[in-house]
């Protein structure tokens, strides 16, 4: 018998950046604040890594422009831009003629982490306002924000959905100043093209401080006007990825980035049918797929956004089109691992269970659990209420349709509630989506960013409204889960290894299989290496074999990886020990790190345990102490290896 299990281990290094500062002049003639007469509609937008940002913007005239770009601590005494100020070539396109004059966007590229930027756009002489932006540290935990459906103008007051839609992200802003990006749930105005509703939306200057990702929704894919105003970074803009297969006069496209360690796949969910004219959901599934095949290895979580929630409470909830989607997506989704789905539409929030092929994967898993362990396939599936307060849908009932695939039958916990759903929330008031990515694991939350109070457009125009301000107030949790991801490669056998029948030989991960996190390596003190300890998942071995025949337990590692960066293997060394004796189990002897006698270390397959011929039947639990030491001329970096467990019995 021979059974591969595996599980990760990651370590952080750290080395340390040195920054050269060097005092300009500014003999700049241009004064920083003037504001150009020609340009408008400035939206940062996300870029397609960590180190990048893509600016949007319109301009009155067709002439060549550019982004300016320098760190804020050059700026001169009265803001003036150093003369080293890094410029960014624009492109673009002149606007369809309801909006008028032209587009241009420019990538900013090559950014520094923990740095405070300012910029512009324009050209020489005729600058915009100067707006700021920061970067964080380019690996580990982060923080994003993500908002539903502002759709500005659907209220019918389209000032009143600007103040609701500004003050969300005041308020969200405020709470979590260093969340670093701010993902669109779709539907960003009520009427796709047009410009009032958009500047209405673009008003704040938090989009110009802090990157959009934009998501295209249904109210937005009827024109020009969202391609024009939101570049996004490596766009497949096929045909296929247009809900008319043209493309002519609607915007579309399906793109993905990865922001430290997240690949975010954002897709175009107004195409769902080929009747349509586009591809529908098969493209998206291959879209999905081959971006994942491709991408996948570059980053630690997947993270998948589009309009149309396939798992809501709403009106939209028994949507035809978003009974296709339902069918048309989760198994793909489960099959290649996507951590999390973001959704919009039905303006109503909802947090799924976790759902395997189009199924409740957990049918233990209780009506808002805290937390979860997303098993093999599990996906969590979240729908963001109204951002803006412009409108709000009203939770449904069930029906007897089932209560898998595109059924809309009860939940058997809960039957007010339909069977997909861990939480339902409607109390007409605005509210975000706080999602905390750790080492570990995702914590998503949702909380209100609004009361009955104005602004709240659809309530100030009388809509009813349920919250109550004294408990429930700005700031408070409507719902908060922790997802614990899964770390099988071999996920059917690593969980699904059942309670041995008597007469067999096995092992299993005695407990949760986490993450066997080594932290931050720390560097020594006069040394020229780092180091970093930490403990393998115990292992459980049993065998109740009558032939008591000799087995084995061995395991090794492969590279350290993150993204391109990778060290060796051999730097890991351990010491097995017997946590629990049993069945004849003797520990394996220790291995040193490559780094202290130039050899393999656990890059070489090593004996964990074993037990020879003859031994007593039973189970034993088998631990080990990593130690990992490497050079200190290894990059920063979040780097994880697999852990290969091989057993062997005759
Ligand atoms: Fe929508």
């Amino acid at each position: 018998m021979r059974t591969n299990h595996r599980h990760r281990l990651a370590v952080s290094a750290t080395t340390v950046f040195l920054g050269v500062s060097v005092a300009l002049g500014s003999g700049l003639a241009t004064p920083a604040f003037a504001d150009s007469t020609t340009v408008s509609a400035v939206i940062l937008g996300v870029g397609a890594n960590e180190a990048q940002r893509i600016v949007t913007w319109y301009s009155t005239v067709d002439v060549a422009q550019q982004v300016q770009v320098a760190p804020t601590a050059k700026l001169g005494a009265n803001g003036e831009f150093p003369a080293d100020a890094v410029t960014f070539a624009a492109t673009g396109a002149a606007n369809i003629a309801t909006s008028g004059g032209f587009n241009r966007h420019s990538t900013i590229t090559g950014l520094q982490e923990n740095t405070s930027y300012s910029y512009r756009v324009g050209s020489a002489g005729d600058w915009s306002t100067a707006y700021a932006f920061s970067t964080q540290d380019f690996e580990g935990d982060y923080d994003f924000l993500f908002y539903g459906d502002p759709q500005i103008g659907a209220s019918g007051n389209v000032a009143k959905d600007q103040a609701g839609w500004t003050d969300t992200l005041d308020v969200s802003l405020t709470a979590n100043p260093k969340a670093e990006l701010l993902v669109s749930g779709g539907d960003q105005v009520e009427t796709a093209n047009t410009e009032s509703q958009w500047n209405a939306f673009l008003a704040s200057d938090k989009l110009r401080q802090y990157p959009w990702a934009a998501t295209i929704g249904n109210h937005d894919v009827g024109g020009k006007a969202y391609e024009q105003h939101l570049y996004t970074p490596n766009t497949d803009r096929s045909t296929a990825y247009y809900a008319d297969g043209k493309g002519t006069a609607t915007s579309g496209g399906d793109y993905w980035y990865v922001y430290k360690d997240t690949l975010f796949i954002d897709l175009n969910s107004n195409s769902y049918a080929t009747s349509q004219g586009g591809g529908g959901d098969a493209a998206h599934v291959a879209y999905v797929t081959d971006v994942i095949n491709k991408h996948g290895s570059e980053a630690k979580w997947t993270v998948l956004v589009y309009h149309h929630s396939i798992y809501s409470a709403a009106s939209h909830a028994k949507d035809a089109d978003n009974k296709v989607r339902r069918v048309d997506f989760p198994a793909t989704f489960s099959k290649l691992g996507v951590d999390l789905v973001l959704q919009g539409h039905d303006h109503v929030y909802t947090r799924s269970y976790l759902i395997k092929n189009g199924a409740k994967a957990n049918p233990d898993e209780q009506p808002g659990q805290s937390e979860v362990f997303a098993g093999p396939g599990g996906v969590l599936y979240v729908t963001a209420n109204s951002a803006s307060g412009s409108k709000y849908y009203d939770i449904t009932t069930p029906d007897s349709s089932g209560t898998s695939g595109a059924g809309n039958g009860a939940d058997p916990l809960k039957p007010e509630d339909y069977w997909y759903n861990s939480v339902q929330n409607q109390e007409h008031v605005r509210s975000y989506v706080k999602v905390q990515v750790r080492n570990d694991k995702l914590v998503v939350e949702d909380v209100r960013s609004g009361t009955c109070a104005a602004p709240n457009a659809s309530v100030e125009l009388g809509l009813s409204c349920s919250n109550d301000a004294a408990t429930k107030g700005v700031g408070t949790v409507v719902d908060k889960v922790t997802v614990h991801p899964y770390h099988g490669d071999n996920q059917d056998i690593q969980v699904n290894v059942p309670a041995l029948a008597p007469g067999e030989f096995g092992w299993t991960i005695d407990g949760q299989n986490g993450l066997v996190d080594l932290g931050t390596a720390a560097q020594q003190k006069d040394a020229f290496f780092l180091s970093a300890d930490g403990k393998i998942n115990p292992i459980k071995v049993t065998d109740s074999r009558r032939t008591l025949s000799p087995w084995a337990l061995s395991a090794s590692v492969g590279d350290f990886a993150d993204a391109a960066k990778s060290f060796s293997g051999a730097y890991l060394g351990w010491s097995p020990y017997l946590v629990t004796k049993g069945a004849g189990a003797t520990a394996g002897s220790a291995v040193a790190s490559g780094y202290d006698n130039g050899g393999k270390g656990l890059s070489e397959s090593a004996v964990l345990g074993s037990a020879a011929q003859g031994h007593a039947r039973g189970s034993a639990v088998l631990g080990a102490d990593l130690g990992l030491k490497f050079p200190d001329s290894v990059d920063k970096g979040n780097y994880r290896t697999t852990l290969t467990i091989t057993a062997l019995s005759s």
